[in-house]
């Protein structure tokens, strides 16, 4: 088994082994199974992959000490993160992944030699220290709180401290010849004092490395041997003990040991339930039974990769006499999905998500409905209108069970002109600066319509509700689209704006004055104007009212932003509050980056938009890269101060001379001078979420 260290978070919502292997921000990012990685043990703080033949390298007999004793007891500290003496193999090798403060594409770029920026994208300083990761941090418990997640206990040796990373590059490279991939030292965030690190002098140096070359061949030579006598041993294939799908069964928990099946094949994969990439709860809910019908939902699993991790588990086989697995629960849970129009830009097909293509965004000022953004985390459910039914919970218990039909004739009919915005919009910019979590958005997570629908407000008082606001209340929505283990899609938003006449929220039955399209939640959905597009829940089966926020995984563990240095290792979803109203936005859809336009006029056109009702009042373009600045033309509906949900569409024209090469930006100001910020480093936040610095695009003029 090889690759990189997969973010494993539970609270990484993209995470299924979805992860950035490919680097360089195009977040299309592919999940490797998670792979050992050290824990930050002085300068190998956050360890790169180590190859299946590194951890069993790790089982062979220490090697004969070669080199400064030193350094050899730093060597071993380093190592014996994964390989604690009461680990089994396999544990061994997961319980190694701890360091999960580096995410997979950080780790897999430095492994290559990639970039290695910082969170400017300016190269982070090679034995400095990384921001947020200062040495001698005392030990921390991971969020999960179940791993001490202790920071650089070590100290790290002074020869080490001076040899720095040629050192590490050749201890690598030893380690390499001998067959193992071992890692580089963490840039920035290592033990090495920022300054030079060769101050410790030639000499020292020299031992150093020669002592680590030593050390190379000892562990290669160790390592040989171990093949060998466990080539002599091996049988030539693996009988495996038979079970019965009723024995299987048997095992449930991590007490009775988790089991489960794919295909014939029985695996125990206790030992990974608290690594799953996709949470504990997730993979438990298939235990004691087979593991496709939960791979058909989360298709990301249907990897070679995965497959292969599974293998490292496998205790056994079905008796022959088993019948093979119901294909029915195999289905594709996908199947039922609607069709789609071919101009949309997919990110991914399974759930299906795909933004409106840049070139068509600004268009028309209501976006059409077959091109309006989708963003599903689930299969599209089927809903029968017939005997749909809406579970409103009022006070004391009571409940209003509202079908399509008294929906639209017991309320007045309300509409609304909003534009609806994904946290994610702008995301691949973000991934730019530093690898993300999520979807790789463009600019085209975002749309605007004309809802139709009853208000939430006058659905709430008919329950039972009062217009006063006591308490911390929140308005709990819940979708008809479920995961697995039959978690809905959940979100809430504040009493105060359900209830509030200027909110507007609506629990619409129209877009664009056609029933709502079936991916964008038919027969009812929630459209709350103003706040990021994961409140308004499609689908939508029940409205409660609590004292607490939605419990939704959407809610609760995603959805929220945070500070430039909290990485999966740090993040604490529950300190940081839900997104609601977006910050203010805007976007450059023509030219496209890269366009070579011909000289004389440009037409620069975008759109601009902002949280909360606050209206757009300028949109600044500069031709210049910011040094020079025009004022663009706003265009489209002007609506109501402190109602302003919907965008405004802008344009500028200027004069472009022959063979120029320019660099568009834009940035708008609200109704409150909310503006901008210039640059996404300083925003950059692990799930690519909020990203609205300056748009820029590069064009050249023709000659
Ligand atoms: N509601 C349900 N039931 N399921 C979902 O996956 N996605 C949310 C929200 N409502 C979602 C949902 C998110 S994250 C967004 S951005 C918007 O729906 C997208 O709405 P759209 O697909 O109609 O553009």
């Amino acid at each position: 088994m090889r690759g990189s260290a997969a973010c494993r978070r539970r609270s990484c919502p993209d995470n299924a082994y979805r992860g950035a292997q490919r680097g360089g921000g195009s977040g299309q990012q592919r999940h490797r199974p998670p792979l050992p990685t050290g824990r930050c043990r002085g300068p190998f703080k956050c360890v790169a992959p180590l190859s299946r033949a590194a951890v069993a390298l790790l089982s062979a007999p220490p090697p004969t000490p070669v080199g400064p004793p030193e350094l050899l007891g730093y060597a071993h500290l380093t190592l014996r993160g994964v390989a604690s003496p009461e680990a089994t193999p396999t544990s061994r090798l997961l319980k190694g992944q701890r360091c999960a403060g580096r995410r997979a594409t950080e780790i897999a770029t430095q492994v290559r030699g990639g970039s290695g920026t910082g969170p400017g994208g300016a190269p982070e300083r090679r034995g400095g220290r990384r921001e947020g990761c200062p040495a001698g941090v005392p030990a921390a418990r991971s969020p999960r709180g179940r791993f001490p997640v202790e920071r650089c206990p070590v100290p790290a040796p002074a020869a080490v401290s001076r040899a720095g990373p040629a050192a590490m590059l050749l201890l690598r490279a030893a380690a390499i010849a001998a067959g193992h991939r071992l890692p580089l030292p963490r840039r920035g965030c290592s033990r090495f004092t920022p300054g030079n690190p060769a101050a410790g002098g030639r000499r020292g140096a020299a031992t150093v490395l020669a002592a680590l070359l030593g050390l190379g061949a000892a562990l290669a030579y160790g390592e040989r041997r171990r093949r060998v006598a466990q080539a002599a041993q091996a049988p030539p294939s693996r009988r495996y003990p038979r079970y019965t799908r009723e024995e299987v069964g048997r095992h449930r928990s991590p007490q009775d040991r988790v089991w489960v099946t794919h295909g014939t094949d029985v695996f125990d994969v206790t030992d990974f339930v608290e690594l799953h990439p996709g949470g504990a709860e997730k993979l438990l809910l298939a235990a004691g039974g087979a593991l496709e019908p939960f791979w058909a939902l989360y298709a990301v699993h249907n990897e070679p990769h995965v497959r292969e991790l599974l293998r490292e588990f496998k205790v056994g086989e079905l008796s022959p006499d088993e019948p093979p697995p119901d294909p029915a629960a195999a289905q594709d849970p996908f199947a039922g999905d609607p069709p789609r129009h071919p101009g949309l830009r997919i990110s991914s097909r399974k759930p299906f998500n795909a933004e409106t293509p840049a070139e068509l965004l600004t268009e028309r000022f209501l976006t059409p409905n077959e091109l309006f953004f989708t963003r599903n985390h689930l299969p599209v459910p089927a809903v029968d209108p017939a005997s749909y039914r809406l579970r409103v919970e009022g006070p004391e218990g009571r409940v209003l069970a509202l079908s399509l039909s008294e929906l639209r004739s017991r309320f007045p009919k309300h509409e609304v002109t909003a534009t609806l915005q994904c946290a994610g919009n702008r995301r691949s910019e973000m991934s730019r600066v530093r690898p993300v979590q999520g979807l790789p958005w463009d600019i085209g997570a975002i749309g605007t319509a004309r809802w139709g629908g009853a208000r939430l407000r006058d659905v709430l008082l008919q329950a039972g509700f009062g217009e006063e606001r006591a308490g911390e209340w929140h308005v709990c929505f819940e979708g008809l689209d479920a995961g697995p283990g039959g978690a809905p899609y959940g979100a809430s938003i504040p009493y105060g704006r359900a209830i509030s006449t200027g909110a507007d929220v609506l629990l619409a039955y129209e877009m664009n004055g056609e029933e709502l399209p079936r991916d964008h939640g038919f027969p009812v959905r929630v459209v709350v104007p103003g706040v990021v597009g994961a409140r308004s829940v499609k689908w939508l089966a029940r409205v409660a009212v609590s004292a607490a926020e939605s419990p939704s995984h959407w809610q609760q563990n995603d959805y929220k932003g945070f500070s430039p240095c909290v990485d999966w290792d740090s993040v604490d979803y529950s300190a940081a509050p839900a997104i609601q109203e977006l910050p203010v936005q805007s976007a450059i859809t023509h030219p496209r980056p890269g366009a070579a336009v011909p000289p004389g006029e440009l037409t620069v056109k975008g759109y601009a938009w902002s949280g909360g009702g606050r209206d757009v009042v300028r949109v600044d373009v500069s031709l210049d890269g910011g040094r020079s600045w025009r004022v663009a033309n706003l265009e489209g509906e002007r609506q109501e101060l402190g109602r302003a949900w919907a965008w405004r569409l802008w344009e500028l024209r200027a004069p472009v001379a022959a063979g120029a090469d320019l660099e568009i930006v834009c940035k708008a100001v609200d109704g409150s001078y909310n503006v901008q910020p210039d640059t996404v480093a300083p925003i950059w936040n692990l799930r690519g979420v909020l990203s609205n610095a300056w748009h820029r695009v590069r064009v050249t003029v023709t000659r």
